[in-house]
This record gives C-alpha cells, sequence and structure tokens, in this order.
C-alpha cells in the first residue's frame, strides 16, 4: 500500500552500488528524497550523476544495495516496472522526442498507449499542459519546427501528461542555446513551487538558489556533501565542492 501523511521518503537509496565493467560508478549511495522535495545534483563530469537519475528508474539496475520507490522496492520487470516508469517523469538533455509525430500527439502518446486514456480526454489534458508549458500555439507542428526551447518544454509536458510522482531532469538546458535556457528553467521553478517531488542534475546555480531544497554534490560516484543551497553556495564543507564551484562559477 502507498504510505501516506508525507513521512517517508519518495525516492530511499541506501547503500547503492553500481560498476560499468570494472568502473565504480556509484559507490555506497545513501540517499532520500522526500515528497515534494527539489534536490539538485551538480558535480563533475563522470561523477555518476546521470547514472544515479537512471537507476531510480531503473533504467540501469544496481549491483548491491536497494532503491525502493514509494514504499515499494523497485520491481525488475513486467507491469510493475512499466507503472514505476510512469510514476518517474524524466527529462533528458536531449529532448528525445518523436520526431515524425505532433507536438500534442508526442504529449498524448503515454497516457493513451500505456493508461488506456482516451484520445478526446488525452488531447483534452494534453492541451491543457502544452498551456501551462506556453506552447499551447505550437500543438500541431512537428519536433524539427520548433525551437530547442520549446521542444524541451514540449518533453516537460510529455512526463506530466503521465501524472507522475516524481520527475528527474538531466542537465534539461545544457544542449539548448542560451536565450532559450530560462524559459525551460523558468517551467522548472514553477512545477517546483506547485510541490512536483524533483531530482535535477544541472550546472545552472541560478535554478539551483531561486528553486532547491537541496544541493546534493556528487564526485566519482560518492556524495561528497549536501545541504540547503544558501549554505551549500556560500559555505561548501568539503574542497573538493569548494575546488568545482569555484570552477564553475568563474568559468
Ligand atoms: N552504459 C555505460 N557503460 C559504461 N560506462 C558508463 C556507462 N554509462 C556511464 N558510464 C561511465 O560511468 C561514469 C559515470 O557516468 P555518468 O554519466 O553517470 O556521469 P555524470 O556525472 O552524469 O557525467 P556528466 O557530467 O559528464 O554527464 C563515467 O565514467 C561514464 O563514462
Ligand atoms: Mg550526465
Amino acid at each position: 500500500m502507498t504510505e501516506t501523511g508525507g513521512s517517508t521518503p519518495l525516492v530511499k537509496l541506501e547503500g547503492v552500488n553500481k560498476h560499468f565493467g570494472t568502473l565504480h560508478v556509484l559507490k555506497d549511495i545513501d540517499l532520500d528524497v522526500q515528497r515534494g522535495e527539489v534536490v539538485v545534483v551538480i558535480g563533475p563530469s563522470g561523477g555518476g550523476k546521470s547514472t544515479l537519475c537512471r537507476v531510480i528508474n531503473r533504467l540501469e539496475t544496481i549491483d548491491s544495495g536497494t532503491i525502493t520507490f514509494d514504499g515499494r522496492e523497485l520491481p525488475a520487470e513486467g507491469k510493475a516496472l512499466a507503472r514505476l516508469r510512469s510514476e518517474v517523469g524524466m527529462v533528458f538533455q536531449s529532448f528525445n522526442l518523436f520526431s515524425h509525430k505532433t507536438i500534442l500527439e508526442n504529449v498524448t502518446l503515454g497516457p493513451i498507449k500505456v493508461r488506456g486514456i482516451s484520445r478526446q480526454q488525452a488531447e483534452q489534458r494534453g492541451m491543457e499542459l502544452l498551456e501551462r508549458v506556453g506552447i499551447a500555439s505550437q500543438a500541431g507542428k512537428y519536433p524539427a519546427q520548433l525551437s530547442g526551447g520549446q521542444q524541451q518544454r514540449t518533453a516537460i509536458a510529455r512526463a506530466l501528461a503521465m501524472d507522475p510522482k516524481m520527475i528527474l531532469f538531466d542537465e534539461p538546458t545544457s544542449a539548448l542555446d542560451p536565450e532559450m535556457v530560462q524559459e525551460v528553467l523558468d517551467v522548472m521553478v514553477t512545477l517546483a513551487r506547485d510541490g512536483m517531488t524533483m531530482m535535477v542534475v544541472t550546472h545552472e546555480m541560478g535554478f539551483a538558489r531561486r528553486a532547491a531544497n537541496r544541493v546534493v554534490f556528487m564526485a566519482d560516484g560518492q556524495v561528497v556533501e549536501q545541504g540547503p543551497p544558501a549554505e551549500f553556495f556560500t559555505r561548501p564543507s568539503t574542497d573538493r565542492a569548494r575546488d568545482f564551484l569555484s570552477k564553475i562559477l568563474t568559468h
């Protein structure tokens, strides 16, 4: 049964280890994400941030430890895994939209195929979501006809269409031209304020300051330190984090 009352974390990782061959990518990770919490994950390239996201919706398996989502251990396969995937939205750097489907079709496909919602209902809700992310007027176009920022907002609407309990964002603005970064971050800030549980890998410190409850600094497969953004950015407690921050803040 789903736990209510908000006391159990939505996601709980305990002693999680993951290797790629001989490479130890996640080292004994213990991490909780509370319901409604916005966790920003930052850290140097290759530190395991994407892998951390991917193990939470089981795009990658783990070697040891446990991960629970909404009070249940992650399912390995079948219907339970399909349900998990629908409950954990994912937004990638590369948008991953279906190029031969319209913007609205990209948003309605999941609800129709996976949730069995009628086309009419899915389209109505899809239009509401496109409105919410500011691109309702683009509904009939194809992804290639949209700007990168508009495509990424489509990807966010598509994730929302499944009514997820959480959304994972892996560098959602890294592939965008600079002038389009803000429009995507603004949508994410609104989502955060509306209470969506989010884990966001990003180097956008402005977003972290505006929207994050907690910043997790990851390096070499470990959570090196974590804390509220105001604290982490002004008084990082490890040399590793200080060094990283000095590099990204002055680049
Ligand atoms: N499918 C895979 N097979 C083998 N090695 C992998 C695979 N995915 C990731 N790795 C390796 O695992 C390590 C962690 O990768 P990961 O993508 O999680 O890091 P990251 O923190 O997201 O880095 P970046 O900031 O560059 O996105 C890296 O050394 C990477 O090369
Ligand atoms: Mg990555």
